[in-house]
């Protein structure tokens, strides 16, 4: 399957949020979304997972429009996702949360797939110890760890991850790469990734689209982020500028 998006822009008042961006990602594609605060990232997953009316542009699904759908129906479609501020149900056990998840997906998806249970999302998650926890009790990187297994109870064909390795310390990082990796490989769905940790994002991803100021900037394999003189003016040099002045707020 491919989801695609077509010159698709985004407004709000008076900013341009996401300009005339397209892209493209394939069933078993792991693909990055990077670019500095504010570019676009967030704004352009809301679009994809219909949270948001694209102004301008087409999103499709093997060619069929899927923009402006509201959100149900594009994760009924098979595109889910997790939020770079979690939105877990804070009361519920991790169970319970993954739970609501898989018995809104149809079926038919979650049978595509064998084997797909809440267990085995756990395993896959390494949450399975959490199951009877609140999702409140919980450290932030098991948190967000969680929402990818919610998000794939869905049996989804892509998957959007905004940020899944904010709060988590570095091991968690690393064993979240082979996670997402496992998830590819036993599901067959493509994932867009948004983060800012560039070494997880290198590691992960096949291709990388650079976002800045809601313009494509840049696209390519990782080594885009090494060779391209626009993505190291624009997201690496803003970077090491930032990094040479402490007192500024870079988050
Ligand atoms: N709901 C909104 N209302 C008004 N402006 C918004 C809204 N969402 C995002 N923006 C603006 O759109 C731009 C892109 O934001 P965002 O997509 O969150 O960037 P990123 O995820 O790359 O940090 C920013 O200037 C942001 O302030
Ligand atoms: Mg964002």
């Amino acid at each position: 399957m491919r989801l695609v998006t077509s010159g698709v822009s985004k407004r709000f008042q008076g900013v341009t949020a996401v300009s005339d961006v397209s892209l493209e990602c394939a069933s078993g594609e792991i693909v990055g979304l990077i670019g500095p605060n504010g570019a676009g990232k967030t704004t352009l997953l809301n679009l994809i997972s219909s949270l948001l009316r694209v102004d301008a542009g087409t999103i499709t699904l093997d060619g069929r429009p899927v923009h402006n759908i509201g959100p149900r129906r594009i994760a009924l479609a098979g595109v889910a996702r997790t939020f770079q501020n979690i939105r877990l149900c804070p009361n519920l056990t991790v169970r319970q949360n993954i739970a609501i998840a898989y018995t809104t997906a149809q079926r038919h998806r979650r049978e595509r797939l064998g084997g797909l249970t809440i267990e085995r999302l756990m395993d896959q998650l390494g949450i399975a110890q959490s199951a009877e926890y609140k999702a409140s009790e919980l450290a932030y990187g098991t948190q967000r760890r969680v929402e990818i297994a919610r998000a794939l109870a869905l049996a989804p064909d892509f998957l959007l991850l905004d940020e899944p390795t904010a709060g988590m310390i570095e091991g968690e990082t690393q064993e979240l790469v082979s996670a997402i990796m496992e998830i590819r490989d036993w599901m067959g769905c493509g994932v867009i990734v948004i983060d800012h940790d560039l070494s997880f994002i290198t590691n992960l991803c096949e291709r990388i689209y650079v976002l800045d100021m809601g313009r494509l900037v840049a696209s390519g394999p990782p080594s885009v982020l090494r060779d391209d003189p626009k993505v190291a003016e624009i997201y690496l040099g803003r970077k090491a500028r930032r990094q040479a002045a402490p007192s500024s707020t870079a988050t």
